[in-house]
């Protein structure tokens, strides 16, 4: 094999002489100065955890697609957010999964105050008054086809939804909801909530929209978690927003903080990190990630066939959120992020 050796241009610079002696490696020599200059740092104050509740008691249900995740009765669900409140962890939101009998096609059981989401918020609150607590208003664990809104001849129906949806955010303020998160993406939905939960002496309940909510793959899982998998049919692309789309992200978020929205969230994250940063830029307000289901489960099952190292995956991604301009996360990942960042 003949050798190569390639040749020096005449009068070859030096390194200083090309970079000026602007040398970037310097800062990144030794772990206390990165330390020194780290620019963005993950914190247990920017954790939202996502837990999932059922009806009974002593109930732990594992979720096949979601390792280390849970179904829990509302016994359990109180000593978790226990557990979540000692870790300093600041909010939790909570997800139902709702037995089959309950559900129907305008997802009237939301309306119920004993549903299984209001007892959850209520015997969390009395337990574990200093922790938040956010509450989903959208009807896709409640309805019998899986979708977050009411289904009339094939159409999800927008103005009927959005009557139901702000009925259930009421009860839901009224159940002890710190803030109502709507996540169907109906139109109107953020100031028809705003209005309702005012005319009701709900001032101080806020409201974070899921404003820019993708039709998206990476739900997977969580519809698994409440049991909406084997319902669904068709897609969500009617309500929620194509993927290839920016621009319209924005308009929606604008349009929800005009109508009175106190804080936003994208979702999924990780391959949405762009419109976190868009936001974040036009708007300056108080602005979350949804790292969803299937984020959490692919790193997991990667994790789990050694392919990666999955505590380092978990704390890179959830700080790339706060790179892009992310206030806090909702994550699965949150207790257990919380115990390493306390160790
Ligand atoms: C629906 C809803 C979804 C999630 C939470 N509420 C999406 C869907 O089922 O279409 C996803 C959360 C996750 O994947 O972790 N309102």
């Amino acid at each position: 094999m003949n050798k190569f050796t390639p040749a020096k241009p005449a009068g070859a610079r030096s390194v200083d002489e090309i970079t000026g002696s602007r040398r970037l490696r310097r800062m990144r020599k030794a772990d206390w100065s990165r330390r020194l200059v780290q620019e963005n740092r993950l914190g247990v104050d920017d954790l939202i955890w996502p837990i999932f509740v059922v009806d009974g008691k002593n109930i732990r249900e594992p979720i096949a697609a979601m390792p280390g995740v849970f179904r829990l009765s509302l016994d359990l669900a109180v000593k978790e957010a226990e557990r979540a409140a000692k870790l300093g962890i600041p909010a939790i939101a909570t997800f139902p999964n709702v037995e089959l009998g309950l559900r129907d096609q305008t997802g009237s059981h939301i309306l119920d105050p004993e549903n299984v989401i209001n007892r959850a918020t209520r015997a969390i609150k009395h337990a574990v008054p200093e922790i938040g607590i956010i509450t989903d208003a959208a009807l896709d664990p409640f309805t019998s086809h899986g979708h977050d809104g009411i289904l009339r001849d094939g159409i999800i129906v927008n103005d009927q939804t959005v009557e139901q949806v702000t009925a259930a955010a009421v009860i839901q303020a009224s159940a002890g909801a710190d803030i109502i998160a709507p996540s169907d993406m109906m139109d109107g939905r953020i100031g028809a909530i705003r209005d309702a939960l005012d005319a009701n002496g709900f001032q101080d309940v806020a409201i974070m929209s899921y404003a820019t909510k993708f039709a998206s793959a990476f739900y997977g899982p969580y519809r698994e978690a409440v049991g909406t998998a084997g319902l669904l049919k068709g897609d969500k692309k009617t309500y929620y927003l194509d993927h290839a789309n920016s621009d319209e992200a924005v308009r929606e978020a604008e349009q929800d903080l005009a109508e009175g929205a106190d804080m936003l969230m994208v979702k999924p994250g990780l391959p949405y990190l762009d419109i976190i940063r868009r936001l974040k830029d036009e708007f300056r307000m108080p602005t979350f990630a949804y790292q969803v289901s299937g984020e959490y489960s692919m790193i997991k099952a990667a994790a789990a066939n050694g392919w990666i190292d999955g505590d380092k995956a978990m704390l890179e991604s959830l700080l790339a959120f706060k790179r892009a301009g992310c206030d806090g996360i909702l994550t699965y990942f949150a207790p257990e992020v919380a115990a390493m960042l306390k160790g």
